[in-house]
């Protein structure tokens, strides 16, 4: 299939692209470029672009742009919980609207399915039970939010030749060239390599559900090769119930594998409310789906990359951090409050 990745310079894309070509996919990219210079290792080979080659704001496309493409993968957002705090307006823009607008051109385009990254934040504080595709939606955050609205607009677009479907992903780690240091697993790692301290700044009790970059990318690859009648307009959790951990637990794995590794659960009550533990049932039986990496398996791939690369705390703090990075983008001008690139159109 001719797929269109959107995003595809993000942490996930960047893994993902190489997982759809492997699967036969001829795949090409639209990206802002937020993140695009910000690599640890050998840099990743791009696909082409849409377009020149240049950076392409989401909130810029048309259905004349996506003429010939089969399937959209939609990655692309301000993605994760705190940068709707810093911007909501945009994040409501970009993540809700703008998604929802490409997803109407798709549409129009003849684009045959529409895989869009949601995400298991959906489900807000949901306690000690395990929740599937069926629990009730509490989001938390404009980020978590803006997730649930795309799902109930795009539901509204399918018919028999459109057919979206969401995956709500769990909480992502693992190495991606295009490394976010603002996720659990991959915080923890690196704190542990930079200064030696696991802190958890909480009792180290909220439920967390975890998944591998890479598992993350074979499900969409799976939801690109299932018949459509399996996906169409449904929501599949993304991940294994093995690695449904407690923020403690995942600490032990990160003390475990970074040699003289001290933890220290700090007991306080920590900003983030969410906990969940998530049942992953559905994507197991209807598209055959298996999550491979375990959380302990994801924390020693970090630390030998993050050693093997040369980790520094600087660019662990700045550029790896998506709230910081994009902060300073817009102190020096490159973005502006909207979070444009001059000269973008619309
Ligand atoms: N990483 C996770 O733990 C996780 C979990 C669940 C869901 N998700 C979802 O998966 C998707 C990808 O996440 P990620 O971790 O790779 O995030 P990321 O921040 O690393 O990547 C997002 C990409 O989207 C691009 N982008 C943002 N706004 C854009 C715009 N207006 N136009 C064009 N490109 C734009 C950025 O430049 C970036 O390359 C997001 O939708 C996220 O919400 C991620």
């Amino acid at each position: 299939m001719r797929v269109l990745v959107t995003g595809h310079q993000g942490y996930l894309g960047t893994v993902m692209v190489p997982i759809l070509r492997e699967a036969g996919h001829s795949v090409i990219g639209l990206d802002t470029g937020y993140f695009a210079d910000c690599v640890l290792g050998p840099a990743p080979v791009d696909p082409p672009q849409l377009g020149d080659g240049g950076p392409v704001d989401l909130r810029d496309m048309t259905a004349e742009q996506l003429h010939g493409v089969e399937a959209v993968v939609h990655l692309a957002a301000l993605s994760n919980d705190p940068l709707g705090d810093l911007a909501p307006d945009v994040t409501y823009e970009i993540n809700h609207r703008a998604s929802v607008r490409l997803a109407q051109a798709a549409k129009e385009a003849g684009v045959s399915r529409f895989l869009y990254a949601s995400t298991c934040s959906v489900y807000g504080s949901a306690g000690d039970g395990l929740v599937d595709e069926d629990a009730p939606l509490r989001p938390l955050t404009p980020y978590a939010e803006s997730k649930v609205w795309v799902e109930d607009d795009l539901a509204a677009l399918a018919d028999t030749d459109f057919v979206p479907v969401f995956l709500r992903n769990a909480t992502a780690f693992g190495f991606s060239p295009r490394l976010r240091a603002d996720i659990v697993l991959n915080n923890l790692v690196g704190h542990a390599v930079l200064s030696g301290t696991v802190k958890v700044l909480s009792d180290g009790t909220p439920w967390r559900p975890l998944v591998h970059a890479e598992d993350i990318a074979r499900a969409f690859a799976l939801c690109l090769a299932a018949p459509a009648e399996a996906i169409r307009c449904e929501a599949f959790n993304i991940g294994t119930e093995a690695n449904n951990v407690t923020v403690a637990e995942i600490a032990g794995a990160v003390t475990e594998v970074v040699p003289g590794a001290q933890l220290r659960i700090t007991g306080e009550t920590g900003s983030d409310p969410r906990s969940y533990r998530v049942d992953f049932t559905k994507a197991r039986e209807r598209l055959g789906y298996q999550a491979q990496w375990s959380v302990a398996d994801g924390a020693a791939e970090l630390y030998s990359k993050y050693t093997a690369y040369g980790l520094t705390e600087a660019a662990f703090n700045t550029e790896f951090t998506r709230l910081t990075r994009l902060k300073a983008l817009r102190q020096s001008g490159v973005l502006d409050a909207a979070m444009s690139r001059g000269g973008r159109v619309g």
